[in-house]
């Protein structure tokens, strides 16, 4: 069983090249299957994820021939010819759900089960479903399995709530079905916008993502491409934050400091000195003024980051208050940062945070992917020695953080335990 032992108490110092998101990469990953030609899609800035492994598996399951070799990948998707995900690899990411829109687009079926993912509510997919439906896909449900046929046609969609992974399978949908598609109220995220210039690059005719209407003329086929995905705007974000957390003084290349406009407010608001570049972002110090921090969809901020903030925002003079709005069980570190000395009051949807308490060490452990980066920002703040177990969780969206953060000169290294250990230290 792997943890993290952190030796807090550090200031975080230096440079550090952000790698590249996660969220852009694995619906490009799941567009790639449009490409019916002989090219073949080489793809670069690829994050070494394990949710990038999983996606792969799904490909490769579909009839894709796959190699990776380090950020770069070449996709070869002429044998596909299977169109049901087996359920094995859904439950392991709900990511998998756009893999509905493409398969959907180039073989007219698609036969998956509810996806996996992290536990941070609900999570339904009924909008990926009823948009699917708009444009004439049959879909029946039975036993936790979706069957979906028929090629998508083009529709006049509108979102009832702009939810990224429906904006994603149903941008995706649309870019062979003949005829115009419109969606409203989609989602505006940053990754939204890196589909639809992937997917333009391969010959698609979509306009408009980034805003709330996204417009896209079917196209009768796609073509191999050579593309590189954007940074990690949530990997830098919680890289920032742990640098303020500790009061330090770091320095972020390959980053979109627009995209990271929201945390940057939010820290200036605490008193964060933020200076930024075309694709750097620097951070000193770590301020001290109380913040209120309301999650949103982009550009609001941003759910992903709420975590690690709420870490920072303990270290903060007076009462800092956050408002989750986005997914309704997403306090799960709470308990874990009140083990480590927080003062954190939840009502519902909301944390008030009592700052000015300094953490200390303690054992941890991570309930999801967030949770765990806001345990590894709470254990370099902390005083004394934090351990942080549940690294799966971790290591589905970041990057040998452990590496990257000594980089930052963390006192922070991956250790192993027995479970019979494990079992003795928790109990
Ligand atoms: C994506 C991101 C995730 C981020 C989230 C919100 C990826 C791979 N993941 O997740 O990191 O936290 O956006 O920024 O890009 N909803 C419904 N019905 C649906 C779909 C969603 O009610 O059919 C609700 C969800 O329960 C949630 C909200 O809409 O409350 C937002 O979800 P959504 O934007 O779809 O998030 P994901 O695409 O799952």
């Amino acid at each position: 069983m792997e943890y993290l032992l952190i030796k807090g108490g550090k200031k975080l110092k230096g440079r550090l090249s952000v790698e590249g998101a996660k969220n852009s990469v694995l619906p490009v990953l799941a567009a790639a299957i449009l490409n019916s030609s002989n090219k073949g899609i080489w793809l670069s800035n690829i994050p070494r994820l394990n949710d990038v492994k999983i996606m792969y598996s799904i490909l490769q399951e579909l009839g894709v021939e796959v190699k990776d070799k380090e950020t770069k990948a070449y996709l070869d998707t002429t044998g596909i010819n299977r169109h049901s995900i087996p359920e094995h690899l859904m439950r392991k990411m709900r990511s998998s759900i756009f893999l509905m829109g493409p398969l959907l687009g180039r073989l007219g079926r698609a036969c998956v089960s509810h996806p996996g993912g992290c536990s941070i509510g609900a999570r339904p997919i009924d909008l990926h479903l009823k948009g699917l439906n708009k444009m004439g896909v049959k879909i029946t449900e039975k036993q936790g399995s979706i069957e979906a046929s028929g090629f998508p046609r083009a529709a006049d969609i509108h979102l009832d709530y702009p939810s990224v992974g429906a904006t994603e399978n149903l941008v995706m949908a649309a870019s062979l079905a003949r005829g115009k598609t419109v969606i409203r109220n989609a989602a505006r995220e940053p990754e939204i916008v890196d589909l639809q210039n992937f997917l333009n690059a391969m010959g698609a005719k979509i306009s408009g993502a980034g805003t709330e209407a996204i417009k896209i003329k079917g196209v009768e086929s796609l073509s191999g491409v050579d593309y590189e995905v954007i940074p990690d705007r949530i990997v830098a974000g919680t890289y920032l934050i742990a640098a303020a957390a500790t009061g330090g003084e770091v320095l972020l290349e390959n980053v979109i400091p627009r995209h990271l406009e929201a945390l940057s407010a939010k820290l200036k608001e605490a008193g964060v000195n933020i200076e930024t570049g075309d694709d750097y972002i620097s951070l000193n110090g770590g301020g001290s003024m109380p913040v209120e921090v309301r999650t949103y969809p982009y550009p609001g901020f941003s759910t992903d980051l709420q975590p690690p903030m709420l870490s920072f925002l303990t270290r903060l003079d007076g009462v800092s208050r956050v408002i989750e709005n986005v997914f309704e069980s997403r306090f799960r570190h709470v308990e874990e940062l009140c083990k480590m000395g927080a003062s954190i009051e939840r009502k519902g949807r909301m944390a008030l945070v009592r700052g000015g308490a300094r953490l200390t060490g303690a054992l941890v452990e991570a309930g999801d992917l967030r949770a765990a980066a806001a345990l590894v920002v709470a254990g370099l703040a902390a005083e004394g020695e934090t351990r942080v177990h549940g690294l799966f969780h971790l290591d589905r969206g970041y990057e040998k953080m452990e590496e990257k953060l000594r980089q930052l000169d963390a006192c922070i290294e991956r250790c192993v335990v027995s479970n019979a250990e494990y079992r003795r230290w928790s109990s």
